[in-house]
């Protein structure tokens, strides 16, 4: 849904984009606007950007609004990175994984020279976990394996339904389950990051630590710029 703050972070993040650029684009609702609006800048002329998609969304998105796609084979690092999230500390520190993208988010978001952050204002939280379950992909074949370690981590963990006339679990893009797992809180991302991608079946972890450099977080009348200390 296109609210206020998702158009005002996604305007600040389109002010970053140059002629020439090769793009990581992400993935969401705000980040569909954000495409939107290249497009249809990329329309009037004068800049020439193509994108690296993290999902079938947004290759789509992107292909509807004219932005010619390529991959990381062809270009390995990339000069900006525009993604959403929907959790984000003081720290910059994320939960991604809302829409069950979260693999290839990490491998593109973090191919980038620059990653750029773009969410409504709401998403902003003292600490990671507080409201947000944790999206975790597991492969099939350690579905209760890999449930139960992450209970034993302190996680509550529950396997994402399908959506859209989707019985059973929700499959990702690669073929993997979701697990939502719920912490009270999670003030060290680094570590339990580290901790979960020790189960065995864990593809990725929702936490993006120290990867964002910037964040636009929208509001109703303006856009707040956290920026990564040290950068
Ligand atoms: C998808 C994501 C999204 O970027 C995240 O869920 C935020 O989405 P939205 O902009 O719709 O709030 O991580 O896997």
């Amino acid at each position: 849904m296109a609210s206020a703050g998702k158009v005002k972070a996604a305007e600040a993040a389109l002010s970053e984009v140059k002629d020439g650029m090769v793009l990581g684009i992400g993935t969401g609702s705000t980040v569909a606007i954000f495409i939107e609006m290249l497009g249809r800048r990329a329309a009037k002329g004068g800049l020439r950007v193509m994108g690296v998609p993290t999902s079938y969304q947004s290759a789509y998105l992107a292909a509807e609004a004219g932005i010619p796609l390529t991959t990381l084979d062809e270009y390995p690092v990339l000069d900006l990175a525009v993604d959403g999230a929907d959790e984000v500390d003081g720290g910059l520190n994320l939960i991604k994984g809302g829409g069950a993208a979260l693999t290839k988010e990490k491998i593109v978001d973090s191919a980038a020279k620059r990653f750029v952050v773009i969410a409504d204002g709401s998403k902003l939280v003292g600490t990671l976990g507080a409201k947000f379950a944790l999206p975790v992909e597991v492969m099939p074949v350690a579905r209760r394996t890999a449930m139960a370690r992450i209970g034993q981590l302190g996680g509550e963990p529950r396997l994402r339904d399908g959506a859209d006339r989707k019985d059973g679990p929700c499959v990702s893009d690669n073929g993997n389950f979701i697990v939502d797992a719920k912490f009270e809180a999670i003030p060290d991302p680094a570590g339990l990051e580290c901790r979960l991608k020790l189960i065995p079946g864990v593809v990725e972890v929702g936490l993006f630590v120290g990867m964002a450099h910037t964040a636009y977080l929208g509001g109703e009348v303006g856009v707040k710029r956290l920026d990564r200390k040290g950068r």
